[in-house]
């Protein structure tokens, strides 16, 4: 096979560059309680090593004649004077058996504090990670959320966030600590008796294998079950959504038939999983025990040669039980990065992305006073590149005064609102404000200007007052109500149970169409902004409310810039002018009155619109 396109020579140097860039990414702040949790690791790793020794002592000390090693008969006299046991070897058992205890006490200590100072590390970097995901992305313009749905950006900021954990606590911690036991092991056999630690680790990498081989079918096996699984919660879900159906067209038996048909399914996958993984155990268990069987077998001869005691076989059975874990978990670490590593690209796909829409080195922010001209100047805009949205778009919007757009669904004019706040740039052409281009203003200086109400409310689960006052989190209480009265929400807040503080559920779901309307529009009022864009504000509001609005905006547009879009013209007829757009051009312009003495789409909207007891084929 050609090397240059083996997928494995391709990907590894790329996730290993991936893993430590995302590790020194989230490392910041963490070197030295990572450093002292690996150390303390390190620290339980060695300990966990030495515990075979006191029980191999105790049990030379009862079957090998002469003095124990020197050192224990040293601390022997040591601890005599504090501990006078008057029998030599039973003294020598106690003080074997309390440095077997103590070994277990230091090193279950000292692990829980290492687990706990690298676990916690790993959280913290995860936390810092979703932060800046999370940032980025909000930070992305409209373009890129079109592009991306919610469940995906939801998916990279809670769970490919975890990829550093993973690559830190799954990964790295385990590979060096595993890696350095094992190292540990070998020396100690290797030490004791070379040609036993060899087959040990024989031994130990022959367990390996059989675990890996069963992997893939356990794996296999366990996904089948996850997906039986699925369907029979689908099914009773389905099922229990259209119990009425059921029950009205008397399908219970069908239903219950189908539903265990699922379940017998789930059943059968089940059994079959759990047939492997016993099988699977046992043979781990057999090779285990034939393993420890050849290694009692080899150090048994050399006991009886007079080479190792008999404390020996314990120390060595010991080991060769110890060694499987470290190589395990070396064997997953690999899988471990490489997962990581997947969501660590997704991650990266993120942070890479530079918004689209952004200050370029060039912008200043907006002088103040604001005055408000708007200059729409040879636009041109589409969405995708072999798309045309706006056509070579004109259009002067004096500070102060009213301008109304007009025209067919899909004419671009939402897509105007939309280039005016930056949202979008447009292809060709500029937009001014106040003579400046907009690409040359910084965005939040640009945005603090303007008060848009678009075309859908975007309510957030939050109270009546909260959402308002997203706008301007700092009005005051008056500023709240004025706008909420402008705005025509007052009557019916005051109505709910808990005025401005009830809660309205997600994207309001617990208001009607016309209240989230009104909602969408007092936050607009109350950022109290030089430039006013309204995208349908009328939309979804009964005739009354709707007149008080429009009064209201009458009053609230004085000294302002406004645009306001609208499919009844009979709402925009006040405007200083109104504009008419059809597929993405300006056709016709002028006031109320001018646009109604000429012919053209103006005047034939207008006819169908006020004439509602013909059909529109006679209009036609
Ligand atoms: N986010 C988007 N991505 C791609 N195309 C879009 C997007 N938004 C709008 N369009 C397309 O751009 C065109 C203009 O849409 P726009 O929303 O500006 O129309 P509109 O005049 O506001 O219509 P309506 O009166 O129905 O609100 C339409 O053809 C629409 O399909
Ligand atoms: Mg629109």
């Amino acid at each position: 096979m050609d090397p240059s396109v083996d997928p494995a020579r391709v990907a590894r140097p790329g996730a290993f560059r991936t893993a430590a860039r995302l590790l020194s990414l989230c490392m910041e702040g963490e070197i030295w309680q990572s450093t002292l949790g690996m150390g303390l690791m390190l620290l339980g790793s060695g300990l966990g090593l030495l515990q075979p020794w006191p029980l191999k002592f105790i049990v030379d000390a009862l079957t090998v004649k002469g003095p124990p090693p020197g050192f224990i008969v040293s601390t022997l006299k040591f601890t005599s004077h504090a501990l006078p046991i008057g029998d030599h070897k039973m003294g020598l058992i106690i003080l074997l058996c309390a440095a077997l205890l103590l070994i277990s006490l230091a090193g279950a200590a000292v692990t829980v504090l290492s687990t706990w100072l690298l676990i916690s590390s790993g959280l913290r970097m995860v936390f810092k990670l979703r932060c800046r995901v999370f940032e980025h992305i909000q930070r992305q313009p409209p373009a890129f959320h079109d592009a991306t749905t919610v469940g995906d950006s939801l998916y990279r900021i809670t769970w490919d966030t975890y990829s550093v954990q993973s690559l830190f606590n799954a990964g790295l911690v385990p590979a060096i600590s595993s890696a350095l036991t094992l190292a540990g092991i070998a020396v100690v056999m290797v030490g004791q008796d070379w040609s036993i630690g060899v087959v040990a680790l024989v031994i130990g990498s022959l367990l390996l294998i059989l675990v890996r081989q069963l992997e893939k079918p356990t794996t296999d096996l366990s996904t089948r079950v996850h997906e039986n699984e699925s369907r029979v919660s689908t099914r009773v879900e389905q099922t229990l959504a259209g119990i009425r159906a059921v029950q009205a067209f008397g399908r219970e038996n069908y239903e219950a038939n189908r539903f265990a048909r699922q379940a017998n399914e789930s059943l059968r996958a089940n059994l079959r999983l759990t047939l492997l993984q016993t099988a699977g155990q046992s043979g781990v268990a057999v090779l285990f025990a034939g393993g420890t069987a050849a290694v009692i077998w080899m150090t048994a001869q050399r006991v009886i040669h007079g080479e190792l005691t008999p404390g020996d076989i314990v120390l060595m059975v010991s080991y060769t039980a110890m060694l499987f874990k470290p190589l395990e978990t070396l064997s997953y670490t690999a899988s471990s990065i490489q997962g990581a590593v997947a969501g660590a690209h997704r991650v990266f796909e993120i942070l890479d992305k530079e918004p689209v829409i952004r200050n370029s080195p060039a912008a200043r922010p907006l002088g103040s006073p604001v005055a408000g001209t708007i200059e729409f100047d040879r636009v041109n805009f589409g969405y995708r590149a072999d798309q045309s949205t706006l056509r070579d778009v004109n259009l002067t919007i004096p500070a102060g005064s009213s301008v109304a757009m007009v025209g067919p669904s899909g004419a671009g004019k939402t897509t105007m609102a939309s280039l005016i706040v930056r949202f979008y740039d447009p292809t060709a052409g500029q937009i001014l404000l106040d003579g400046c281009d907009l690409r040359k203003i910084t965005i939040e200086s640009l945005r603090r200007q303007i008060a848009i109400v678009p075309q859908e409310p975007v309510l957030f689960d939050a109270s009546i007052g909260e959402n308002i006052a997203y706008s301007r989190p700092d009005a005051t209480p008056e500023q709240l109500h004025a706008a909420a009265r402008h705005a025509g929400a007052w009557d019916f807040i005051q109505a709910m149970p808990q005025g401005f503080d009830t809660p309205i559920g997600e994207r309001g779901v617990m208001l009607s169409g016309g209240q989230r309307q009104r909602l969408s529009l007092a936050r607009a009022f109350l950022k109290d902004a030089k430039i006013i864009v309204l995208d349908e504000p009328t939309t979804g509001l009964d005739a009354q409310t709707e007149a008080d609005l429009l009064a209201a905006l009458k009053r609230l547009m004085a000294g302002r810039t406004t645009i306001v879009i609208a499919h009844h013209l009979h709402t925009v007829r006040y405007m200083d002018h109104i504009v008419v757009l059809q597929q993405g051009q300006v056709i016709q312009s002028g006031t109320h009155e001018q646009l109604l003495a000429m012919e053209g789409l103006y005047r034939h909207l207008y006819d169908l619109q006020s004439q509602p007891h013909r059909t529109a084929a006679e209009v036609l």
